[in-house]
């Protein structure tokens, strides 16, 4: 894979992943449309985002660029110090699998496998590449999963099946884990604990995680919130409140 500079190599931090200038357009001619309009945007390692903005402002489209799910129009997108764009399929299918984990508002995982199952089957496909006991361990016991190891997804609540998402989303130790709506489907106590554990996997276990999200409150959990609007970026918010967030909002959606 091609090793380009940093975009930002004056700035002392690591940045995880980064979009310079990023420009998408759905289609072509008249029915076209302008996902995102020239985004610039770096995460830095070690640290917890959301990204905020109303329906149709680009959230998913950026999370998607950003992580090789899906093409970009013009710009560029590094992954650590890879280069994305231009990548050919197999190096992008790798790359997804060994260096990105992702969340998703259905939890995703495979009915007739267990939980402990579930967690290590990025590893399974990797032909255990990068398997490491003591960070599944760490990882297991993070996200409160010891004693449900056993269990099938149906035997879970949904909350437990989050963490499960979440943990599997990390057993690779991803440069990035992106969640798009992780919360969408649960109610506000397990909410409020599946965000807790993204939040300690950022804080004690040192993993990088952007997430998309609509809701003010699971916004209010992250470091840092970047916030879009008919594709570009508009403003950011660090140490976010609940409060100061719906105010932002409120000004986006004016
Ligand atoms: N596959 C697609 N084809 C055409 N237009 C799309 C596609 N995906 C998204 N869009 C359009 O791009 C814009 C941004 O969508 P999206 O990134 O899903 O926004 P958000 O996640 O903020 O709701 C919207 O106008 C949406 O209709
Ligand atoms: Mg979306």
């Amino acid at each position: 894979m091609s090793v380009t500079a940093r975009p930002d190599s004056q700035d002392m931090r690591t940045w995880a992943v980064s979009a310079r200038e990023l420009v998408k357009v759905y289609g072509a001619g008249e029915t076209s449309v302008t996902a995102l309009r020239q985004v610039s945007v770096a995460f830095a390692s070690g640290t917890f985002t959301a990204i905020m903005g109303p329906s149709g402002s680009g959230k998913s489209t950026l999370m998607h660029c950003l992580a090789g799910l899906d093409t970009v129009t013009s710009g560029s997108v590094l992954l650590g110090d890879t280069e994305l764009v231009g990548l050919g399929d197999k190096q992008m299918t790798l790359l997804r699998r060994q260096r990105v984990g992702f969340v998703f508002q259905a939890f995703n995982l495979l009915p007739t496998l267990t939980a402990a199952q579930n967690i290590t089957l990025p590893l399974d496909i990797a032909g255990r590449r990068g398997a490491d006991p003591a960070w599944r361990d760490r990882v297991i016991d993070t996200l409160g999963l010891r004693d449900r190891l056993g269990h099938l997804p149906s035997e879970l609540s949904g909350g437990q099946q989050q963490r499960v998402a979440c943990a599997r989303a990390l057993i690779t130790r991803p440069d990035v884990v992106f969640a798009d709506e992780p919360t969408g489907n649960l109610d506000s106590r397990s909410s409020g604990e599946v965000l807790s554990f993204l939040r300690m996997s950022v804080h004690e276990l040192g993993q990088t995680v952007v997430m998309v999200t609509h809701d003010a409150a699971a916004a209010s959990y992250a470091d840092r919130v970047v916030f879009l609007r008919d594709g570009r970026r508009t403003d950011e918010m660090t140490e976010p409140t609940v409060e100061r967030v719906l105010e932002a909002l409120k000004t986006l959606e004016r």
